[in-house]
Formats: structure tokens, sequence, C-alpha cells
């Protein structure tokens, strides 16, 4: 048995003011409410404006994760920040949240697998806490997919929106935690499917920016299987069956993938919590941001089973199980 053990101290989000509804979309570009609410299940998303960044976003819900767990910056040792949007090629946007809240000790960096990017960053702190390396981590989801997507292409500038969620976590004696904590994730990768789902720029490849690309009908057929397979293997690897999940929080890409995944997973529909409606699709944000809505509405409470799950560029996919 694990003598430390990553558990849940608190969660914060913070969301751009600025709302992009669908029918503002059907001012801008040949699209309806209709067709968008229908495919996708999305109504509106937040957009940053002048002056917000994903470093403000992220700072903006850490500190309201920060304030849920009862610490203060300094507290931290890890920060890390899940983000395919960050505000510089480097430094890491994860050093610029760490100066911004006043933070000068411990060590931070930005993890990159897009829509992943959380479920990624989660299991990788959960193994500097177990391992001693770090006490208290901050990991955050923060995104501005608004200064990426093409507002031109109306097959993909109808999905994202913008935002950030955080999580702090601490490293508990297990004999301690109650059965709390990061029970298992698992974490897949294939790069073979690149083209379905990239940004045409890099730093090393065009020296621009580029803006993101989409096959989305491609994605959304390898979106259910390979959902329900890594989380299946968190299940099996736990000795669980869906029946004991309390709340399944999924990346909020779709609401016909997530409707269908659980679905096939046999999770009862009222412990799915969907946000899609309201963030659109905010990639590494959409996980953290939806749990800290269900976790301040009173949905998710303390020593509830909450299975993560996300899927997206690359492809990444993976999962987490956690003990709240
Ligand atoms: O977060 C990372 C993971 N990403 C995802 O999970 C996204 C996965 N993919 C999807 O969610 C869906 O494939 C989409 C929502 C992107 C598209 O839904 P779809 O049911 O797969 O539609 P489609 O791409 O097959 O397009 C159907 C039709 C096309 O017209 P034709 O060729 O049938 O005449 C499109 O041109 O819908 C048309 N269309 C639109 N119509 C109105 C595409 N975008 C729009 C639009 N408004 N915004």
């Amino acid at each position: 048995m694990d003598a430390l053990r990553s558990v849940v101290l608190g969660t914060g989000s913070y969301l751009p003011e600025t709302v992009l509804t669908n029918a503002d979309l059907e001012k801008r570009i040949e699209t309806s409410d209709e067709w968008i609410t229908q495919r996708t299940g999305i109504r509106q998303r937040h957009i940053a404006g002048e002056g917000e960044t994903t470093v403000s976003l992220a700072e903006g819900a850490a500190r309201r994760a920060l304030d849920a767990a009862g610490l203060k910056p300094t507290d931290l040792d890890l920060v890390i920040l899940a983000t395919a949007t960050p505000n510089n090629t480097f430094p890491a946007s994860a050093v610029q949240v760490q100066r911004r809240l006043g933070i000068d000790k411990g060590f931070a960096f930005d993890m990159q697998a897009v829509c992943s990017g959380f479920v990624y960053a989660l299991t990788t702190a959960d193994l500097y806490l177990r391992s001693g390396m770090a006490k208290r981590a901050l990991v955050i989801g923060a995104e501005t997919f608004s200064r990426i997507v093409d507002w031109e292409d109306r097959t993909t500038c109808v999905l994202f929106g913008d935002g950030a969620g955080a999580m702090v976590l601490e490293a508990v004696d297990a004999s301690k935690a109650d059965g709390r904590g990061v029970l298992v994730s698992r974490l897949r990768a294939d790069g073979n499917h690149e083209e379905k789902l990239f940004v045409d720029g890099g730093p090393s490849s065009t020296g621009t920016v580029g803006k993101l690309r989409m096959q989305g009908r491609e994605v959304f057929k390898h979106a259910v299987g390979m959902i329900t397979d890594v989380i299946e293997d968190s299940f099996s690897a736990l000795g669980i069956s869906a029946e004991e999940v309390d709340w399944f929080v999924p990346h909020q890409a779709n609401r016909r993938i997530i409707e269908a995944s659980a679905k096939k997973l046999g999770i009862a529909p009222e412990k799915v919590v969907m946000t899609v409606q309201d963030h659109g699709n905010t990639s590494a944000a959409s996980i953290p941001l939806a749990v800290d809505v269900a976790a301040r509405d009173g949905r998710i409470k303390r020593g509830d089973l909450v299975l993560l799950e996300a899927m997206g560029g690359g492809f990444t996919w993976g999962a987490v199980v956690v003990r709240w």
C-alpha cells in the first residue's frame, strides 16, 4: 500500500466576462444556433478580452482554488499548468503564474497534451506528491483557444471557448487519508492521428503561432472507443464497476460524445457533469472548470468517487479516478 496519497484540498475556476452566444456567431459566419446545439450541445462560450491571457485566467482560477483550500500561495511547492495556448513560447506560463502569485520556491512547468492536458498534469502532480518530491501542488488547466481558432472556419470556430480551472492537492499520509486521494491514472498517446487535430504553425516549423485545424468527424469516430477503453482499464486496475462512480466529469468537447461514452460505460445520466453548453470546448481547462462547478453547487462532496476523462489532439487520452 502507498505511504502517501494526493488529496484534493480545493478547486477554483475563472471565466472571461465576455460571452459569445450561438446567436452572436450566426451574425459572423454561416451557421445556426440549431446546428451548433444539435451537433454539439454548445449554447455559448466565454472569450478572453483585451489584456486577458492564459496566464491571467490561470491566476484567477488558482487564487480561488487556494481560497477553497484555505492555503496561501507560498504554501505551494509545485505548479503545473496544462495548456496548449501559453502566453509565450517560453518561459513556461506556469512560471509566470507562480510569479504573479508571489511564489519564489519549489518548481513549476507547463504540460502540453492539448485537451488531455489536465489529466496528464494531475497524474504528474500525483507522482511528485506520492514520491515526496513535493508537498502541495497547484494543478491548473487554462486556455485561450479563441486566439488560435480560425474565425473564418465554421467547422471549428463554433466549438471552442476560453477559461481556466485549478485544483490544489496535498500529500497526506495514506493511513490518515480516509481513503481519499487520487486512486488511479491511465494515460495514452498515439501520434499517428496528428493530422486529425493540430495547429498549423509553431516556433520550430513555421516561426508563426498558426491556427487550429480539425477533421471533426474523424476525431468523433475515435473518441468514444478511446475514452471508454481507458476508463475500463482504470476500473479494472481498481477492481470497481461503473455503478460505484458518484460523478463522471468528462472533457467537455461535445454532448453527443459525453452521452455516448456514459451510456457505453453504464454510467447513469444524472451522474454526468455537463458544462459544454455554457463553456464550449475549453481544452485543458474543461475538466477543472466542470469539477469546480459541481463542487461549488454541492454535487461533488467529500468521500465521493469521481471519474475524470479526456481525449484530444495527438491523439492523447487518459482517465483519473479520485476519492474526493
Ligand atoms: O477536444 C478535442 C476533441 N475534439 C472533439 O471531440 C471534436 C469531435 N468532433 C465533433 O464534435 C463533431 O465531429 C463536430 C461537432 C465537429 C461536427 O459534427 P458532425 O456531426 O461530425 O458534422 P460533420 O463534420 O459531419 O458536418 C456535417 C455538415 C457538413 O455539411 P455537409 O458536408 O454534410 O453538407 C458541414 O459542412 O455540417 C456542416 N457544418 C456546419 N453547418 C452549420 C460544419 N460546421 C457547421 C457550422 N454550422 N458551424
